[in-house]
């Protein structure tokens, strides 16, 4: 007979411990009781079901001792058998709790081919999509279960992190993929708020949550998922710079950005208002195109009444390919996308103007960049975007997903800055000299908005 555990959960615990749906993610906020949260659901489980196989993840073992291994070892002193070198607890009705943690990206391939009823991830931002994805095709049945049980996964979770986007898509956002069933995925919020255990016995934890610096604050206190420490683009936010759809004015200069990969092709759709502000007013990210479909799918999107001033594009499109001896470019031109143009890539530069653009403006606060609402890859790009943490200027380069939309809107801001110099011989247009400073135009129209 397994003890009776001596455990009091809050309201918003309760909820996540009666939460059978196929993904269920707890919390959002520092100190919401989700370590605790995910231990105590996992015992419940394990002395529920017999013959059950669970398993428990974290990034780091050292995160896995301290958060897990030594508070489970107290709590099932007596009730289960704890294997060191397995780092599993077997419990007397044929169950089993696995702990483990993934140092590296590929440690989750250890797991491939196991079946697990029940699989935690704690903390699950500090997971990549990829290790997700593997430990879901683990998420089955061990067949030592007697009663049927259907397979699931439960989650805890912080904003911020490599794994914010995927985190975020599915359980903030609820943007769901074609084979991905919005019923699936369930997510309660705590806050430190929600944890009455901490807030009577350790108050001075608020006091140190509500001392962060804003951004931290905003993202570990009200589980801001807009807002993570480490933040590419702080100056980004939904209110001031999501705008509902527009059809764009037809005396409005409309211009096309893109970021030219096999794994993404972005392109953006700009119109320059009378004000000379950007507005983005339509968006097409696709895996997968080869370089004719990608100007063909971009072709298709754009009205045939509309009128593309230009499109400036990666610059490696202008490079011969091996295989053909042509450049992207002659192969998309040959699509039928015309007018492209070589973008300026430079990257710190450009992040500087962008974050230009992002700023409310000196005298109405209103900034120079906005977005329709309906550019839904860019609106969740952006934000979570992380510096790099060896170039203390430039976005890092992970999880390379998200980094498309914002490459092909730096290329857009940048095609709309007076250049120093002629980087491009390949575009047409000249250098003219502009008070002291020597302007590159190509045959721009920065002076005609
Ligand atoms: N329902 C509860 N009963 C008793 N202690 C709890 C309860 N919920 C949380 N705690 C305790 O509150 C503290 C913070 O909880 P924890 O689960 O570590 O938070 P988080 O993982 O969200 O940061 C821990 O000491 C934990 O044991
Ligand atoms: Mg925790």
């Amino acid at each position: 007979m397994l003890r009776q555990f001596d455990i009091l959960p809050n309201p918003k615990q309760l909820e996540f411990f009666k939460s059978k749906a196929k993904y269920t993610a707890y919390g959002g906020a520092r100190g919401g009781g989700k370590s605790w949260a995910m231990r105590i659901k996992l015992v419940l489980l394990a002395s529920r079901y017999a013959g059950i196989n669970i398993l428990l993840l974290r990034r780091t073992l050292g995160e896995l001792r301290e958060n897990h291994i030594i508070p489970l070892r107290a709590l099932l002193n007596g009730v289960a058998v704890y294997k060191d070198s397995a780092k599993e607890f077997d419990f007397p009705n044929g169950s089993r709790i696995k702990l483990g943690y993934l140092d590296s990206e590929s440690d989750v391939l250890q797991y491939q081919g196991q079946a697990y009823e029940v699989i935690g991830m704690e903390e699950a931002t500090q997971f990549t999509y990829f290790q997700f994805l593997c430990l879901t095709e683990c998420n089955r049945v061990s067949g030592s279960m007697t009663k049927p049980f259907t397979p699931r996964m439960y989650f805890t979770c912080n904003p911020g992190g490599v794994g914010n986007n995927w985190v975020k898509r599915l359980f903030i956002d609820r943007e769901y993929r074609l084979n991905e069933n919005p019923a699936d995925y369930v997510f309660i919020k705590s806050l430190v708020y929600d944890n009455t255990f901490l807030m009577e016995h350790d108050p001075g934890y608020l006091r140190t949550l509500e001392a962060l610096p804003e951004a931290r604050k905003r993202a570990m206190l009200y589980g801001d998922w807009n807002s993570f420490e480490g933040m590419f683009f702080p100056e980004f936010d939904e209110a001031k710079h999501v705008i509902p759809d527009l059809r764009p004015s037809s005396e409005w200069v409309k211009f096309r950005a893109l970021d030219y990969g096999l794994d993404m092709t972005a392109c953006l759709w700009i119109a320059v208002t009378p004000e000379r502000r950007l507005v983005v007013y339509r968006e097409l990210c696709k895996p997968n195109l080869i370089l004719s479909e990608a100007a063909a799918a971009i072709i298709k999107a754009t009205p045939e009444s509309e009128n593309i001033r230009y499109t400036v594009a990666s610059p490696d499109l202008w490079n011969r390919r091996q295989d053909s001896g042509k450049s992207g470019v002659q192969i998309m031109t040959e699509a039928g996308l015309k007018g492209l143009r070589r973008a300026d890539s430079a990257r710190i530069p450009g992040w500087r103007v962008m974050r230009e653009y992002l700023r409310p403006g000196a005298e109405d606060g209103i900034p120079k960049l906005h977005i329709t609402r309906s550019c839904k890859e860019l609106i969740r790009c952006l934000p979570s975007l992380a510096f790099d943490p060896d170039t203390s200027e430039d976005a890092s380069d992970v999880p390379h997903d998200i980094t498309h939309a914002p490459e092909a809107l730096r290329y857009a801001v940048m095609s709309r800055e007076p250049r120093c110099e002629a980087k491009t011989p390949n575009d047409a247009g000249g250098t003219y000299s502009f008070g002291s400073r020597r302007i590159y135009a190509g045959n721009d129209d920065y002076f005609d908005i």
